[in-house]
């Protein structure tokens, strides 16, 4: 190994390009579907049509990858990332939670997919700790939704990203925050409840943000990634949320509410009541993981909808 590159900052440089999340899928010898979650996917020839994929030799299905007679690569659209974690923690059986059929070329082909590529395994190259699957293609399928993306060990949604910067551009916003911990979300109101946050015109939106969550709880806080981006009809603004994190001590103001108790209070929209229940369920399904990142770089969720 070369000795003078640390392989930690290796990986975490690697991690800058962003990409598309995968789920690359085969079949064993006794035709069990098998797959894992892979962002190293590229397209490589039109003529003939070759794409490839890296996979670890310390993949559990390294032996049955590279001796099947194809694989697919399946692209996952942006409301896929439960998928993207299936098929990336280790489990006894990642395909049943999802839908799927066998593709014309055989391999296993998830419902849903933004696109999906059956191939013939044309040529396995070793590539050091890896090796590169070379695939033709045989049959594939483009749909219509966007791919789920990921960079810095954080997932992100595009569509949602570039809702978030031209709405900030407009001006006429308005930011709030899921802040929890352990188990707990702050929330703000003596009756009704909303998520703390602020109005911004013209100021740079997350120092805003932070600024008043800093006021209102006399806590040190750190944005996260974005959680979700809508528009309300009834005040005609942009709406959007990020995760937030709030350091030790108790707040001076607004309240923590347990997670598991969300029936009791009464939120100021349909929409605060849509996003804190589904945090809470989320949260409740341990799908919080950050893969090949450390525990700060949050991810983003895909939550764009319409009020
Ligand atoms: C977003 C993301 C991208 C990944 N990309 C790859 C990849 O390109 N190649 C790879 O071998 N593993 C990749 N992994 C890790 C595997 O999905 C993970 O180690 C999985 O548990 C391997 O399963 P297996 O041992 O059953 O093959 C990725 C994981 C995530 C979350």
């Amino acid at each position: 190994m070369t000795q003078h590159l640390d392989p930690r900052a290796l990986r975490s440089a690697f991690g800058a390009f962003a990409t598309g999340v995968t789920v690359v899928t085969s079949t064993d010898a006794q035709g069990k579907p098998l797959g894992f979650t892979a962002n190293s996917f590229t397209s490589v020839s039109l003529d003939p049509p070759l794409l490839l994929v890296c996979l670890a030799r310390s993949s559990r299905n390294f032996e049955a990858m590279t001796t099947a007679s194809g694989f697919a690569v399946n692209i996952l659209a942006e409301t896929q990332q439960d998928i993207s974690n299936t098929f990336a923690r280790p489990s006894e059986d990642r395909f049943a939670t999802v839908a799927w059929s066998s593709g014309p070329f055989g391999s296993p082909v998830i419902a849903g997919v933004a696109a999906w590529f059956d191939c013939r395994l044309e040529q396995v190259i070793e590539a050091g700790d890896h090796v590169i699957l070379l695939g033709r293609v045989e049959a594939f399928e483009s749909g219509d939704s966007n791919g789920l993306g990921y960079v810095r060990g954080g997932y992100f949604v595009p569509t949602l990203a570039a809702r978030a910067v031209s709405a900030a551009a407009e001006g006429s916003l308005h930011l709030s925050a899921v802040v929890e911990r352990d188990g707990e979300i702050l929330l703000v109101g003596d009756g009704t409840k909303s998520l703390p946050g602020c109005d911004v015109n013209g100021e740079e939106p997350l120092a805003a943000l932070r600024s008043a969550l800093e006021g209102l709880t006399g806590l040190p806080v750190t944005i996260g990634f974005l959680y979700s981006v809508y528009e309300d009809r009834k005040d005609g603004r942009q709406h959007i949320v990020y995760r937030a994190f709030l350091g030790e001590g108790d707040p001076r103001g607004g309240s923590f509410v347990a997670l598991d108790r969300l029936a009791d209070p009464t939120f100021d929209s349909a929409a605060t009541a849509d996003i804190v229940n589904r945090f809470a369920s989320e949260r409740s399904l341990g799908n919080f993981g950050v893969y090949f990142g450390t525990e700060t770089t949050g991810r983003v969720h895909s939550i764009a909808r319409k009020a």
